[in-house]
């Protein structure tokens, strides 16, 4: 099954070059993604994620 629903980030998150994130992820305020990363749970607020399946690698 194709699911569609929506990708929400939150204020100042940003997302590294080359990353992938699943449907209806949420990036939580001030996070970042690091590179090449495949996101697929939610992301807390102010902290860096990364890897495959991200996981919380600095906390802001
Ligand atoms: C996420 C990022 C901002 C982290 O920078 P930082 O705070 O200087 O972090 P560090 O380099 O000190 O790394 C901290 C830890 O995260 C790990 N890490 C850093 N980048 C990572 C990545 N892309 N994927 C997985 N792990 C990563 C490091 O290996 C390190 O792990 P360790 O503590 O076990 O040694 C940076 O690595 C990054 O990905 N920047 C995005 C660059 C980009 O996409 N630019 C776009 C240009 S258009």
């Amino acid at each position: 099954m194709v699911t569609n629903k929506p990708i929400i980030l939150k204020e100042k998150s940003w997302i590294g070059a080359g990353s992938t994130i699943l449907a209806g992820v949420i990036i939580g305020k001030n996070s970042i993604v690091a590179a090449g990363s495949v996101v697929t749970k939610d992301v807390p607020d102010n902290c860096i994620v990364g890897g495959n399946p991200a996981k919380i690698i600095k906390k802001l």
